[in-house]
């Protein structure tokens, strides 16, 4: 494949690849093997139309450890405040030279448009409410190396689902790798036309979480919710929030996940998120090797 633009590109095959990728790199790094040759003379560029911590700084990272030239391009501060448009700026790129462009944009769809537009591969680092699909390939990672496999899990993502990207792309790659997908929601943070997504859907969290082998929280996102939806935080966590007393509701071995960014005390406590079974700083350890791995397979890079 060319492009990264959603999980749906990938087949168990290509998506087995990528995380056997990842666990090479992630081997090399814990070897001190800091930086590769693999992509010098080959340029990435990081353009964010929507504010990122983690998915930025680490495509940015893992380009630079595979020896890549990187050029970070933010839309504060450009000529978008100008009204230039997503096209004129990606073709600017495509004249400086990019092999890739990894591409966050407010609007669902926007790395599609790109990838009409320019020569490189185009990435999908989030795109308004509809794909994450390096966020889902590095959970994936992250399961399988916590427990040792995908199929067969029995996966809860709970919350807000409506606007998750991260859910969307999670529910297509763990379908496509034999996990059991259940999303956990009030009936108001469910999207229209759930019922076509393989997974199963529930109200009730607490009736899902003894059967989980990992459950994903996920951020309430009010800055997409008009004022008059945002629920209350209190009835919201008392009803979908992860709290240690039902974090003891799951089997032992059960892992608890978070993308990032947290609302600390509404979907999750601090407690459960700074505990022994949470996986969140991991993840975002873990999102260095898979980006490397997806950069090396896409770039075509050689070893
Ligand atoms: N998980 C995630 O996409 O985080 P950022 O918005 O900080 O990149």
């Amino acid at each position: 494949i060319r492009h990264l633009l959603s999980a749906a590109d990938l087949d168990a095959a290509t998506a087995t690849l990528v995380l056997d990728t990842a666990h090479e790199m992630a081997l090399l790094a814990d070897r001190e093997v800091k930086k590769l040759p693999t992509l010098r003379g080959r340029t990435v560029v990081n353009l964010f139309y929507e504010d990122s911590t983690r998915t930025r700084i680490s495509f940015e990272a893992a380009a630079k450890r595979l020896s890549a030239d990187v050029i970070n391009f933010s839309a504060k501060g450009s000529s978008v405040s100008k009204g230039e448009s997503l096209k004129d700026t990606a073709l600017t790129l495509q004249a400086m030279g990019a092999d890739g462009v990894v591409v966050r944009h407010p609007a669902s769809g926007a790395p599609h448009r790109l990838a009409h537009w320019v020569d490189g591969s185009v990435l999908n680092a989030g795109d308004g409410t509809h794909e994450h699909p390096t966020q889902a390939l590095l959970d994936a990672y992250t399961m399988r190396s916590r427990l040792g496999r995908l199929e067969g899990l029995n996966v809860a993502i709970v919350g807000d689902v409506l606007h998750s990207r991260v859910a969307r792309s999670n529910v297509l790659l763990l379908h496509t790798l034999g996990a059991k997908v259940t999303l956990v929601a009030p009936p108001t943070l469910l999207p229209v036309g759930v019922e076509a997504w393989p997974a199963r859907t529930s109200y009730q969290l607490d009736s899902v979480l003894p059967d989980s082998d990992v459950v994903m929280m996920l951020r309430v996102q009010r800055e997409r919710m008009d004022e008059a939806y945002f629920p209350s935080a209190r009835e919201y966590s008392r009803r979908y929030g992860l709290d240690t007393a039902r974090m003891r509701r799951l089997p032992e071995h059960a892992i608890v996940m978070h993308p990032g960014p947290m609302n600390r005390g509404m979907e999750i406590t601090p407690e459960v998120a700074d505990s022994v079974r949470s996986t969140i700083v991991e993840q975002v350890a873990n999102g260095v090797s898979v980006r490397m791995a997806v950069l090396y397979l896409l770039l075509g890079g050689k070893v």
